[in-house]
């Protein structure tokens, strides 16, 4: 059985690789483990060596076919349904818009290639020791994932304007939407770690957005300006779109479930303000 499956997931764009996933859906079909609409659509994709047939699946309300265990596409898939299924307990404002967006996910049928980080390497593995007492379950699909993740750097603000310490502490790693294991038209779902005492300055952007801190505490405020609010793990921040937000790490790397909603190809603009110096001296206790 684990032959079939694992042929009917070969990589998409290889040579011949669509009668490979073709020749395995008929196994699959023989043994009663796939349905005659889902042989169909491997039939029709057959000659197309591009063509995914995960989304042809979707688009046809029909369910996908699970990856071999242990495979990174499976374990992918493992911290789709975690950081889903945690994000489904969460109470906040965009909580219908979020879960409407997750439900358009689907299995991409390629797992991009892992991408390492140095904020990744470094706090990656103290943020999940911390996570683990709050979200165990979660922390584990994370911790087990982590070899697949392609961590990235957000690269749309200015250095001068955004400041060394963000733009060398931060890193983000898509779960679903863009190239993510899962796609999603117009909607993200990813991990964000910042490095502990990091001051991510007043921004704000077009796009609804969710963080769903892992750890804490972190301090937040909403207008440039304004005094930090101390929040602790676990307590969702929804920022409507363009309003103003900020965050001061505290002694421990801030990590998070982050989700756009919408608007995901507009980039974020930082936000003036006259007291990023104090901030980005300050350290947070707790
Ligand atoms: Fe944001």
């Amino acid at each position: 059985m684990d032959d079939a499956l694992h042929l009917l997931h070969t990589p998409l764009g290889l040579a011949g690789s669509g009668r490979v996933r073709y020749g395995a859906a008929m196994e699959l079909y023989r043994r009663g483990m796939i349905s005659e609409a889902q042989l169909d659509v491997y039939r029709e994709a057959s000659p197309f060596d591009g063509r995914d047939p995960a989304r042809l699946l979707a688009d046809r309300g029909l369910p996908p076919v699970a990856p071999p265990p242990g495979t990174p596409a499976a374990v992918m898939q493992a911290l789709f349904a975690a950081a889903r299924d945690y994000l489904s307990t969460l109470s906040f404002p965009g909580a219908a818009e979020v879960r409407a967006g997750l439900g358009r996910c689907s299995p991409a049928g390629r797992v991009p290639a892992a991408r390492r980080h140095p904020v990744a390497d470094r706090w990656l593995g103290p943020a999940l020791d911390r996570a683990a007492s709050h979200q165990p379950q979660l922390a584990a699909a994370i911790a087990r994932a982590a070899p697949h993740l392609a961590w990235i750097s957000y690269d749309a603000y200015p250095r001068a304007a955004i400041g060394d310490s963000f733009a060398e502490g931060h890193a983000f790693a898509a779960i679903a939407g863009g190239s993510a294991a899962y796609s999603a038209e117009d909607f993200e779902l990813g991990l964000f770690l910042i490095a502990p005492d990091v001051l991510y300055r007043d921004h704000c952007h077009r796009a609804p957005e969710l963080y769903a801190p892992l750890t804490g505490p972190h301090g937040w405020r909403f207008a440039p300006g304004r005094p930090l609010i101390v929040k602790p793990a676990g307590e969702p921040v929804w920022n409507p779109p363009l309003q103003p937000h900020l965050t001061k790490v505290g002694p421990v790397p801030f990590l998070c479930l982050f989700v756009w909603t919408s608007h995901v190809n507009e980039p974020a603009q930082v936000l003036p303000a006259s007291d990023w110096g104090p901030l980005e001296a300050r350290h947070l206790t707790g």
